[in-house]
């Protein structure tokens, strides 16, 4: 069959490499894709959110199944476009409807699911223009540190956690106020959490799910986890902490009533979830829903998954999941991520990239990159992720480390620490 992946990431990448080893994929296109995926298969000129011409490629190129890698597509309703267009009816679309995606697209929306389906999560309150001085009063109710979300997308940058109540009442207001547009006309005050992140992935087809192996994914730009946030400096699979009792925990208070929730409220949904978790004393709570799979913890997960991963897509895709089975490689699984000098803060783009060819015992996959004549340059703060197999985790990240040397651009930058904390 023929198989379109939506985006031009690592995780596309790094899910074009695991899907182009089934023997069911014909004809592998990514769009936009970047220049590790043109590698893989044929890059389409088409954004993720322009929907017509996404569906006129689908059209001309007689794909059977459209995987959807970034969220903003999923929560503008790409999905329920192909579902709403006779054309399309034959298409399967991996990725959830507008109304699944809303678990990522509004904060809100996850707090108020989860308080209705019994999952654990932070204490909250959410807070518009109206009732402002119900959240003033509510954050004088909660302790220190302060944590305050905008609502809805705000690039991975919506997030505040601060140490003063005045402060945190402050930034309410100018949250409120369109500190992130749109996102934060609505803004969810929450309990702060104290504990090691981990993140959880399934796929499921609405009824049936399979879990993916877990991974621990680094969001600071800094060693020891400090600085700015990033999308993800790179991730380590498995996770020590998450073992079988915790990951037991997960799947009985979390993941299950997570998939179960959706069909009561009368969500269909096919995709990918990702849970973000943290462990309080042993405990997971959900710290958010994402509608898709986490980047960069792709590019260390679907290292770890032996069986076909088309027969999986389809298996959601249909409702069949149940005859499907899903087997993890056991070795340990990492990947660095390589970085433009200045990220996440303003960086220069199209540097030119040398050196990958020398690269052995690693996999690596494009993240910002594009193609410009005979070069590969940069084309965003995060650049190229190097995926290694292992005995253990400092086995593979030595490897990582070893080829992320080899691998030269104006201002690269990547994190020397990863796992110092597991
Ligand atoms: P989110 O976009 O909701 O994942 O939040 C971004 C990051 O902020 C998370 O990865 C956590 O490190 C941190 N964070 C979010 N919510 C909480 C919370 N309730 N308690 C502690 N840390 C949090
Ligand atoms: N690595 C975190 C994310 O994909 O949101």
């Amino acid at each position: 069959m023929n198989i379109l992946i939506v985006g031009s990431g690592g995780r596309e990448h790094a899910l074009g490499w695991k899907i182009k080893q089934s023997n069911k994929v014909e004809k592998l296109f990514f769009a936009p894709g970047n220049a590790g995926t043109a590698e893989l298969g044929t890059n389409i000129d088409a954004d993720v959110s322009d929907f017509e011409t996404l569906k006129a490629e689908v059209l001309k190129n007689n794909i059977d199944l459209m995987l959807v890698g970034p969220e903003v597509p999923l929560v503008e309703g790409l999905h329920d476009f192909f579902a709403a267009d006779a054309e399309l009816a034959s298409v399967k679309v991996v990725g959830p409807k507008k109304a699944g995606a809303e678990l990522e697209g509004s904060k809100d929306f996850a707090k108020a699911f989860m308080a209705r389906h019994n999952i654990p999560t932070a204490k909250y309150c959410t807070v518009a223009a109206a009732n402002l001085d119900e959240g003033i009063e509510f954050l004088t109710t909660m302790t220190a540190p302060y944590v305050l979300k905008a609502d809805g997308l705000a690039a991975g940058k919506g997030v505040l956690i601060i140490d003063s109540l005045e402060e945190a009442q402050n930034s309410l207001k100018e949250m409120l106020d369109g500190q992130f547009g749109a996102a934060s006309s609505k803004v969810v005050i929450e309990e702060f959490l104290s504990g090691v992140e981990v993140s959880v992935f399934v796929l499921t087809d609405g009824k049936n799910y399979k879990t993916l192996p877990e991974a621990k994914d680094y969001k600071r730009i800094g060693e020891g986890d400090t600085g700015l946030n990033t999308g993800g400096m790179g991730a380590i699979t498995p996770v020590p902490f998450a073992d079988a009792q915790f990951m037991e925990k997960v799947e009985k208070q979390i993941i299950a009533p997570t998939v179960s929730g959706l069909a009561k409220d009368g969500i269909d949904y096919c995709g990918f979830i990702f849970f973000g978790l943290i462990n309080v004393n042993n405990n997971p709570y959900v710290i958010e829903y994402n509608v898709r799979m986490g980047d960069p913890e792709t590019e260390a997960v679907m290292l770890r998954v032996k069986s076909d991963f088309v027969d999986l897509l389809e298996g959601a895709a249909t409702g069949t999941l149940n005859e499907k089975e899903i087997e993890f490689d056991d070795r340990t699984a990492v990947t660095v991520m390589l970085v433009s000098g200045g990220y996440p803060g303003s960086y220069e783009k199209g540097k030119v990239i040398t050196g990958t060819e020398k690269v052995s015992d690693s996999i690596v996959f494009h993240a910002g990159t594009k193609a410009n004549e005979s070069d590969v340059v940069t084309a965003g703060g995060r650049v190229i992720s190097v995926s290694s197999y292992g005995t253990d985790m400092n086995d593979a990240l030595a490897t990582s480390y070893k080829n992320a040397e080899k691998i030269s651009f104006e201002g690269k930058y990547y994190r020397k620490d990863l796992g110092f904390d597991l």
